[in-house]
């Protein structure tokens, strides 16, 4: 048994304050400068840290044995803070965003779209966008990479979830509507209550887009109801969770489902594109490497497009995606709150207390990766690969909060990256050390650009 996961430890120690801290700022102001480096810093504290953001109390885990126990314990621990209660506005109570006493069932009745089944047809999904995406690049052109990996990965999602026989009016407005609700989610979680009541441009933009949304969605489900057909995507695999019949208390009703596909959404989107930009971002930082995903892809796909079945063979291009999720978690920073008074190793955690665990600080710990600020896919030839679920590796979170996604993004990534890079080769435009952004779902790389080189034209082809 891990220690710590045993039986419970005596414990009345209070939690000591992380150095530095400011009158009412608190830790905001090294933060803010670097995230990164600060929650880094904070392990040399404690195995479990006070910080203060502005007036928000946390606790920061810096153990992996006592995160995963938050993880695991998820009755005690659940999901809950300023940010939760904004995203429930929008969001409802669908799976990423509802209660422990709600989620059992939710997981149960969502599950089976993720079903591996499923995944050769997503797959498809994957690539067919993908390459029609990369399809229209052209050689030396200066990619905005972000822009262009979310424009992919938000394809991916409206497809998969409502599969691409939407009229194309339709498909646009849902991409428009989902990607206007999401960012109007980011702005007004930081936004006190009476200023997100205001009737602003942005209000209304978002308000429509809101409403629109769901009475497409709904449109849509009446459809499928009616003619019972499964098409493959998310949406029949929500209303064939048990059975079609609405008046069915064991069904998703419509909403729910429309809770669901939003959450999707959120979840999958910009986590995925912010994996991909990343992962391109090393590759261009380390062109030996790039060098060899070429070579892989070129030797399994031997020009032909990807398909599911060819991920085992993707082995590299897996191993680049697992170190990119290592090296650059998209949730680098996530919290819970305590439901009970309860204790993490030797310390008393208060009934209310918001508990804080960052994949970025576990998978940067010294002790648990040989120079963790390196970029090396060879640390993972030993590792199962595709889903190595390990205390020490939680860029999907764990226990039964774990991704739902994380098999489905994964396969995205892989693919998708093996279909760009299939085409092209992506060069840094700039020496300059990329940075993260913050104000968001997941940690983008700031002002990413890259020169494209079309292979079929390189005179130095790899
Ligand atoms: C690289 C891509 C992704 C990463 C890094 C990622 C990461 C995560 C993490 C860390 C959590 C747990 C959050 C917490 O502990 O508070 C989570 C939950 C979740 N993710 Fe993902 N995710 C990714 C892609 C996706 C995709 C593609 C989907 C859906 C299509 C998805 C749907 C969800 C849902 C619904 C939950 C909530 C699960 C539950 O509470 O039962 N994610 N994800």
């Amino acid at each position: 048994m891990m220690p710590g996961l045993g039986a419970p430890v005596e414990s009345s120690k209070s939690i000591p304050t992380g150095p530095d801290t400011l009158p009412l700022l608190g830790h905001l102001v090294p933060l803010l400068r670097d995230p990164y480096s600060f929650v880094t810093a904070m392990a040399a504290h404690g195995d479990v840290v006070r910080i203060r953001v502005g007036p928000l109390k946390l606790v920061l885990v810096c153990d992996p044995v006592l995160t995963d126990r938050v993880l695991r314990n998820d009755r005690t621990f659940d999901k809950g803070g300023p940010i939760y209660d904004r995203a429930r506005e929008v969001l409802g109570n669908g799976l990423s965003t509802c209660p422990h006493d709600l989620h059992r069932r939710q997981r149960r009745l969502v599950q089976p779209a993720f079903h591996r089944s499923r995944m050769p047809g997503y797959a498809k999904i994957m690539i067919d966008q993908t390459a029609s995406v990369a399809g229209a690049w052209h050689n030396g052109q200066v990619l905005d990479v972000l822009a262009e990996m979310l424009t992919i990965t938000g394809r991916i999602a409206a497809v998969t979830i409502f599969s691409d026989n939407l009229p194309t009016k339709t498909q646009h407005e849902v991409i428009e509507d989902f990607s206007t609700v999401v960012g109007g989610i980011y702005v007004r979680a930081l936004l006190p209550p009476p200023l997100d009541r205001l009737p602003t441009p942005g209000n209304r933009r978002y308000h429509r887009a809101n409403a629109r949304l769901r009475r497409t969605v709904r449109g849509l489900i009446a459809e499928r109801r009616a003619t019972g057909v499964d098409t493959g995507d998310l949406l029949s695999a929500l209303l064939s969770a048990h059975g079609l019949d609405a008046r069915d208390d064991e069904n998703l009703s419509d909403n729910e489902i429309i809770d669901q596909a939003l959450s999707f959404y959120v979840a999958g989107t910009e986590t995925t594109a912010t994996t991909l930009a990343w992962a391109l971002c090393l590759l261009g930082q380390h062109p030996a490497v790039q060098q060899s995903v070429h070579a892989e892809v070129d030797a399994v796909l031997a020009g032909r497009p990807a398909t599911y079945a060819d991920l085992p063979g993707l082995e590299l291009t897996g191993r680049v995606v697992t170190e990119t999720l290592r090296l650059r978690p998209p949730g680098w920073w996530l919290n819970r709150v305590a439901t009970t008074d309860t204790t993490l190793g030797e310390y008393t955690v208060p009934k209310g207390t918001v508990v804080v665990y960052s994949p970025y600080l576990i998978q940067h710990r010294p002790d648990l990766y040989l120079e963790p600020e390196i970029f090396r896919p060879d640390r993972w030839i030993s590792a199962p690969v595709s889903h190595p679920q390990r205390a020490e590796f939680i860029p999907f979170g764990g226990g039964a909060r774990r991704c739902i996604g994380d098999h489905f993004s994964i396969t995205e990534a892989v693919l998708a990256l093996a279909t760009i890079l299939t085409r092209w080769q992506l060069e840094p435009v700039s020496t300059r050390p990329v940075r993260a952004t913050r104000i968001s779902v997941s940690a983008r790389p700031k002002g990413l650009r890259m020169r494209l080189v079309d292979r079929a034209l390189s005179p130095t082809r790899h």
